[in-house]
């Protein structure tokens, strides 16, 4: 399994409702959406596929550690110093 490619901040986007699959190798060309790089590059990881109810302003995690994934819990802020 590869280590995913981290962002440093979230990906702020007014969400649409529907199925989502936010990618979490770093690869994608749609961030934060998946594009089945982590496929076609061997990652060993997968999107986290999420159905979101509700339209609005959504921070998707981009360096993936947040306790609450595929959401930003503010984790980012903590980890670079
Ligand atoms: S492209 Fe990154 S998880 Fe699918």
């Amino acid at each position: 399994m590869s280590d995913p490619k981290h962002g440093e901040r979230p990906i702020v986007l007014e969400e649409s409702p529907g199925k989502k699959a936010y990618c979490q190798c770093g690869l994608s060309e749609k961030l934060p959406y998946c594009d089945g790089s982590h496929a076609r590059n061997q990652t060993g990881l997968a999107p986290i596929v999420v159905e979101v109810a509700d339209a609005g302003k959504k921070a998707i995690c981009q360096c993936h550690q947040s306790a609450n994934k595929p959401w930003c819990d503010g984790t980012h802020s903590r980890l670079s110093a």
